[in-house]
Order: structure tokens, then C-alpha cells, then sequence
């Protein structure tokens, strides 16, 4: 189809609300089939870059409910078309399962094989609608319950370990790379926080995240830059799957530790939810490497490198409120001590606004629909891909003002910063609502909002202030620490 001429006809849809916004047609063009969407991968990849590629887009048809292609395209994709939801009024659409369907749409308009997840579709996959889908996430509600009280410690011990080896790494080079750190910890973290058993001391040994890593790559190469020459890009990541023979013996291994580690989850999984042993191991391990690990890789360096950029009184502040609340609760980092400390909450809130480590939603329209966008209403057909952009939904000027594109650390601090939460989305739904078994917002959203408060709390209580270079590597910020400033109070 050479253009978009797939608007219903707007009649239809007068009686359904008030008249004062007008129904129109969805601007946008998804151009000569394969040759455009090609030209806009090469776009999206090379000659733009991500945010560039929608705001254009949105610039050219001055509007933010536009249809446009999505990456990969073909031979990847069979469909690149998708109409993007660009702003913060239009993009919950996402979030009602009533009206969107998530079937196989968690990477969005390819699926990578499920020879990679054990010839399963895994719970990210699954419509809420399927019977699965309720069965899994109440396996990772039991999980992540069950282990509630091992978070803080397991956090603790393991980051603890990591800032000894920034420390000694900055004394003696003067600089330390946070992710590759982060990438060992947080894969250590985990399998200590979910199952009672650091990876790096089983079979595994210090293999788990080099595996993970290259696992991860195969199902997101499509969506992927490694900064290789275009050609060879084009060839090997984006226009054909990487072959999942070449990634089984590594999964094999990562599967060994969660079947053995993970026992007593799977118990339960066998004996309370119907689920068979198998399926539940390989849901766990998509759950705890592509979901929690593959999350941590991105979200610790982003707050880090938010920290790094902001003014120094920042870093004062928290120090104190995280001083001060420790020292309150006998000089323990307890639950409690935590949940009061309201600038650290918002540093971490205003971090997951600014770059949210998930940036692309998707999902099918169930039934035909009426989107209201701020100046239009916008009629789409049942079937067709709704597909939202997340940064331009959170940083929307209609509703953060005019420092929507800035980091203010205390932006949601007080009963008027609350008010904003609503539009903080990075779990696929309102910060203000809960995941549950038939929606499908992250099970894992309260874990990594506390997460992320331990990197800061247990970061402030060791440092007054510190500097780092803040770059940009494949999913997210890379940050090199280059001078810590011990806490002097
Ligand atoms: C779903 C983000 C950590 C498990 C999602 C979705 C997003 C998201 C955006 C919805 C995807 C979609 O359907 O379009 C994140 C981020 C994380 C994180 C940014 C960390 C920074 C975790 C953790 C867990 C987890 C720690 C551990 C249990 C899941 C699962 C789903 C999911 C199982 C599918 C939910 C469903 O099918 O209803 N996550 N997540 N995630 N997340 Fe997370």
C-alpha cells in the first residue's frame, strides 16, 4: 500500500463523545512497501537516531498521533505499520488491556523464536486473556512475596562489594566502569535476592552475565545498534534473525542454575498453580535475565548518570534525607527508613521520566476504536498496531511544563509532585496503579522503584559527592566513575 487512506469513516463515531473535539483522519504516510520502511530503518539507526526519528515525524505532520513505520521492517517484520502514540494524553491507550491486545507483541512487530525461551511463549508474551498468563504472574507475585525481606540485605552485600571495587579501581586507575560492575552485581543480586543462591558461586561461575548478555542480544538484535559498519548491520542484526542454535548451549547453562536454584519456586509452580515444571523454569529465567537482569543492566546506570549530571546540592541533599533517616531508624537501612525518604523516591521517579528503560510499547486494537488526542479524536480500525514511544509521553510539556525535557531531582516531592505520578509509565502502566494477573503492567514495578532507592541510599551513605564521564551505549547511559568523595558526616 503506497499511502495511508485506512481511516473508517469519522461518521460513525459522532455520537460516541461530546463535540468539542473533532474526529480526523491520522495523518502520516508508511510510503512504497519494503523500499520506505527500509529507508526509515536506516533512519532510525543511523541517519536520526531514536528521538529524532519520532519528533520529525511528529513535526512533519504536526501531530502526535501519527502513522509511521517501525523498525526492523523487512524481511524481519512482516508488518512495520503502526500508528504512534506521542504524547502522554494519547499513549494509556497502551495500558487497557479492553482495548489492546499484547499477544506476541512484547518486542513489538517481529517475535524473536521460542527455540530461544524453550519453545514456550514466556509470560511477556501472553494477552491477559490467555489462561497462562494469570497462572505465570501469579508465580512471580508468589516469588517476589516470598522473598521480600532477602531484597535490602541481598542488595546490601552485594552492591557493598561492588562500591569496594569502584573505590579501589578509582584510587588506582581514577576512573571505574559502573556497568561492566553493574552487569556482574546485579546478576549476582538476583539469583541471591529470588532463590537464595549467587550465581557466580554455582556451576555458572562468573559466566552468568557474558551468557545472559549474548541470549539477550539474540532476541533484541533487530531492535539494535553495536556501532558496527551499516552494511554489516543491515545483514546480521536487523533483516534475519541470528540463528538460536548458535546461543543453546549457553542457555542450557543459565537453565542448569534456575533448575536447580529456583527448586522451591517450582514447587510451587507444580503443586499450587498447574503449571508444569519445565515451562515454569524457562518463564522464571526469561522473568529473572530478560526481565529484572535485562531492567537493572539499563535503569542503575541511568540514575547514576542522571546523579552525575545534576548540580552538586543535589547530592547533598540526599545525603543528608538519607543520612538522617537511617540514623533515625537506629542506623539501619530498613523498609521504613527507605519509604521516607521522599527526595531519593523522586530522584529515582524523575529518572525512570526522563529515560524509561523499556521505550516502546505495542498492542493490537481488539475492536474498532476512538483515541482522544489533545486537539483531535482519532478513529482506528480493529487489528491495526498501536505503538507508543515512551520518552515523548513522559516528557510531554503539556503536563511536566517547561522543564519536561530537564531533570528536577525533586520534582515529585510533596503532595503537588505526587499529583504527577500518573504520568510516570515505565512499568506499561500509571506509577498510581498496581500489576495484577489481568493487566498486563510490570509484577516486578515495587522491586525496582526500591532497587533503585538502595543504589542511591547505600551510594550517599558511603559518598559526600562524586563526578563520571557520562556516555551512551547500546541499551542505555554508560557511566565511568572518576573521583568519589568519601562522606565526611
Ligand atoms: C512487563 C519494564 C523489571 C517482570 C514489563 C513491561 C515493561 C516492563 C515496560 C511491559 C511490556 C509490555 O507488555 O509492553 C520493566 C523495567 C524493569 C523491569 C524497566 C527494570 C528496570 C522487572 C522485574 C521483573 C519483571 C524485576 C521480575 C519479576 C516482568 C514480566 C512482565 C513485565 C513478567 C510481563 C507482565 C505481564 O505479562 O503481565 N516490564 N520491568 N520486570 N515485567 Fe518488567
Amino acid at each position: 500500500m503506497a499511502s495511508t487512506n485506512m481511516q473508517p469513516a469519522a461518521a460513525g463515531y459522532k455520537d460516541e463523545f461530546d463535540k468539542i473535539l473533532p474526529v480526523k483522519p491520522i495523518p502520516g504516510s508508511y510510503g512504497t512497501p519494503v523500499i520506505t520502511p527500509i529507508k526509515d530503518r536506516l533512519d532510525f539507526y543511523y541517519f536520526q537516531g531514536q528521538d529524532k526519528y519520532f519528533q520529525s515525524r511528529a513535526d512533519k505532520y504536526k501531530s502526535t498521533v501519527v502513522r509511521i513505520n517501525v523498525p526492523p521492517g523487512p524481511t524481519m517484520a512482516s508488518d512495520p505499520r503502526v500508528i504512534a502514540l506521542l504524547d502522554a494524553k494519547t499513549f494509556p491507550v497502551l495500558f487497557d488491556v479492553s482495548k489492546v491486545e499484547k499477544k506476541d507483541v512484547f518486542t513489538g512487530t517481529y517475535m524473536p523464536s521460542t527455540s530461544l525461551t524453550g519453545g514456550y511463549r514466556v509470560c511477556s508474551y501472553l494477552d491477559p486473556s490467555e489462561s497462562n498468563h494469570t497462572k505465570i504472574k501469579q508465580l512471580l507475585f508468589t516469588l517476589l512475596a516470598s522473598r521480600k525481606d532477602q531484597v535490602i540485605p541481598t542488595f546490601r552485600t552485594n552492591f557493598g562489594a561492588l562500591f569496594a571495587t569502584m573505590e579501589s579501581q578509582v584510587s588506582s586507575s581514577g576512573k571505574s566502569d559502573f556497568n561492566a560492575l553493574n552487569d556482574a552485581t546485579s546478576f549476582d543480586f538476583l539469583g541471591d535476592a529470588y532463590f537464595g543462591v549467587i550465581p557466580s558461586k554455582t556451576a555458572l561461575g562468573s559466566t552468568g552475565p557474558t551468557k545472559a548478555s549474548k541470549w539477550l542480544l539474540f532476541q533484541l538484535a533487530p531492535l539494535t545498534s553495536l556501532g558496527l559498519p551499516m552494511v554489516v548491520e543491515e545483514l546480521f542484526l536487523h533483516t534475519f534473525p541470528l540463528p538460536p542454535l548458535l546461543a543453546r548451549s549457553d542457555y542450557k547453562a543459565l537453565y542448569d542454575y534456575f533448575s536447580s536454584a529456583a527448586a522451591s519456586a517450582l514447587d510451587t509452580a507444580e503443586t499450587q498453580l498447574g503449571l508444569s515444571r519445565d515451562e515454569a523454569c524457562h518463564n522464571l529465567l526469561f522473568a529473572t535475565v530478560f526481565n529484572s537482569y535485562g531492567g537493572m543492566k539499563v535503569l542503575l546506570p541511568g540514575i547514576l548518570s542522571w546523579l552525575a549530571k545534576a548540580d552538586p546540592t543535589l547530592h547533598a541533599r540526599l545525603a543528608t534525607e538519607i543520612r538522617g533517616a537511617v540514623a533515625k531508624a537506629g542506623g539501619k537501612v530498613t523498609l521504613e527508613a527507605v519509604q521516607s525518604m521522599e527526595l531519593t523516591l523522586s530522584v529515582v521517579y524523575e529518572a525512570l521520566r526522563m529515560d524509561p528503560p523499556v521505550k516502546f510499547q505495542y498492542g493490537h486494537a481488539k475492536k474498532d476504536l476512538v483515541i482522544e488526542g489533545y486537539d483531535a479524536k482519532y478513529a482506528v480500525k480493529r487489528g491495526e498496531m498501536l505503538f507508543g514511544y515512551q520518552p515523548m509521553a513522559t516528557r510531554d510539556a503539556k503536563v511536566f511544563g517547561e522543564t519536561a525535557a530537564q531533570f528536577v531531582g525533586d520534582r515529585f516531592v510533596g503532595s503537588e509532585g505526587r499529583k504527577l505520578l500518573k504520568y510516570v509509565v515505565w512499568s506499561n502502566g500509571p506509577e498510581t496503579e498496581s500489576p495484577s494477573v489481568s493487566n498486563k503492567q510490570c509484577p516486578g514495578k515495587d522491586l525496582v522503584v526500591l532497587v533503585g532507592r538502595l543504589l542511591v541510599v547505600d551510594f550517599f551513605l558511603r559518598y559526600d559527592t562524586f563526578t563520571a564521564e557520562v556516555g551512551q551505549e547500546l541499551l542505555g547511559a554508560k557511566v565511568v566513575v572518576t573521583s568519589l568523595t568519601k562522606a565526611t558526616s
